[in-house]
């Protein structure tokens, strides 16, 4: 039997302070909240987060945190960067928001610019152009669509999308239709797109190495393509790394295999940047990585500096040049959304892409990512620990199954070290802000090498 999320709250509400308590009840009553079983959720002993600075949560009971997941993969600078602060206020004094239908503003233009100027090769200015969403999940519905449209416009059917086992794309059913994990994706399974699915390249068959294993599954798409590729229109991959599928990392020769195979059949390369873009991966585009061009990209969470949402699409001209005509011809791409590149979001996403380059940010990241691998190399060897996979800040500890979850476990312990992460299953997701220093990066590692041995060890 299940409690009452009401009744379970007051256990919870009994040890904190009144105001902790008040909001507790409030939000038990009142919320609900995502990818949270809420009758297990007041037992989790929830955190109301009041206030944050530099790389710091600190909740309503005063308690100070490292914010060691970015907030969910997108805090870049820092909470509270006074640039990022200061570039938002100044937008508000002088546009909060119109809409980016039909007419355009300074902000959404200066950032689609600087944008394309820090884009892979092949994706710069004159050679794509930029389509902006709001959250991850809306690029993605976008780049979908728009690779549906242009092969139609060029007078090809393609209703079909190719994607890879234990990817994941957010919510909407678009992005779910490209989806493959389990657990999350299997009960919509009547409601989606049918696609074609190759196998991950980051899990691997026994014995196998991260090369051996892309290339097997370059060879499965290749057949693939070789019986249907006429009917596709995209191959939709995560570069570099599957994050939400378990922080499942694999070999660069895996997008080389997917370039190649796409320019052969006619098919586009979408590649989903949204927790690998913007620096996490120690590059500013996981893509760079391989060295290859995707015809379509999609970035969105750190792209404001983990402010604000806003996505973009970066389409190459070519995508784009297929939706041309006359507005009688209805070859618009008819998609967008009421907050469609809202100024506010434009600015903070301009003022933390000239942090980024002034500060050299992303070659930080990748020093942070050495360093991460080299701080967490012991805990490699421990009994309940099964793999540690990392590139740049993206980072998973797989740790054995103790009980119910012991992911879940493992980040509740953490906690009590001062650090906020957030499980994958089993897997324990580290993925600090871009820009940490070394004290807080080594409280980070110390709090989950703690809770690792307290838990499975
Ligand atoms: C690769 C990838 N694409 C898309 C999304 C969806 O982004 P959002 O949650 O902002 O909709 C995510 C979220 O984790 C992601 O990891």
């Amino acid at each position: 039997m299940t409690r009452a999320p009401s009744a379970a709250i007051a256990g919870v509400a009994s040890r904190v302070g009144s105001n902790t308590a008040d909001l507790l009840r409030r939000d038990a009553a009142s919320v609900w909240h995502p990818f949270t079983q809420h009758a297990a959720w007041p037992d989790d002993d929830p955190l109301i987060i009041a206030a944050a600075e530099g790389m710091h949560l600190t909740d309503t009971e005063g308690r100070r945190y490292v914010d060691g997941v970015s907030s969910l993969w997108v805090t870049t600078h820092g909470h509270r960067v006074p640039e990022i602060d200061d570039a938002i206020r100044d937008q508000l004094e002088r546009l909060d928001h119109s809409t980016f239908l039909g007419l355009t503003h300074q902000p959404g233009i200066e950032l689609a610019e600087a944008l394309l100027d820090c884009a892979p090769p092949g994706l710069r200015r004159g050679q794509a152009r930029v389509f902006y969403g709001g959250d991850g999940a809306s690029a993605v519905e976008a780049a979908l669509k728009m690779a549906f449209q242009a092969a139609a416009q060029r007078g090809e059917h393609r209703p079909r999308y190719v994607h890879v086992a234990e990817g994941y794309h957010g919510d909407t059913l678009g992005a779910v239709s490209v989806g493959g994990i389990e657990l999350f994706h299997a009960t919509y399974r009547p409601l989606l797109l049918e696609t074609l699915a190759v196998s991950s390249p980051g899990v691997l068959v026994a014995g196998q190495s991260r090369r051996e294993r892309a290339h097997e599954v370059v060879s499965e798409l290749r057949a693939l393509l070789d019986r249907e590729g006429n009917e596709v229109c995209a191959v939709v991959v995560e570069p570099m790394v599957q994050a939400a599928g378990g922080m499942l990392t694999h070999d660069a020769a895996f997008l080389r295999g997917v370039r190649e195979l796409c320019d052969r059949s006619g098919a586009l390369m979408l590649a989903d940047e949204v927790a690998t873009g913007v620096g996490r991966t120690g590059r500013m585009w996981a893509v760079e990585h391989a060295g290859v061009t995707p015809d379509l990209l999609t970035c969105g969470k750190g792209l404001t500096g983990g402010y604000l949402p806003l996505s973009a699409v970066l389409a190459k001209e070519a995508v784009f040049a297929a939706f041309l005509g006359s507005p009688a011809s209805g070859r618009t791409f008819f998609h967008g959304h009421t907050y469609t590149a809202n100024p506010l979001c434009c600015a903070a996403a301009l003022a933390n892409l000239r942090l980024l380059a002034a500060r050299d940010t992303v070659a930080h990241a990748a020093a942070v990512g050495d360093r991460l691998g080299e701080l967490l190399a012991p805990l490699a060897s421990y009994d309940g620990v099964r793999e540690i996979r990392r590139i740049g800040t993206m980072t998973g500890i797989e740790v054995a199954a103790v009980g119910e979850r012991t992911g879940f476990r493992v980040c509740r312990r953490a906690r009590d070290h001062g650090v906020l992460v957030r499980p994958l299953g089993d897997v324990v997701v580290l993925m600090p802000p871009l820009a940490i220093g070394a004290d807080d990066l080594t409280t980070l590692v110390g709090a989950i090498d703690a809770a690792v041995r307290d838990v499975v060890q």
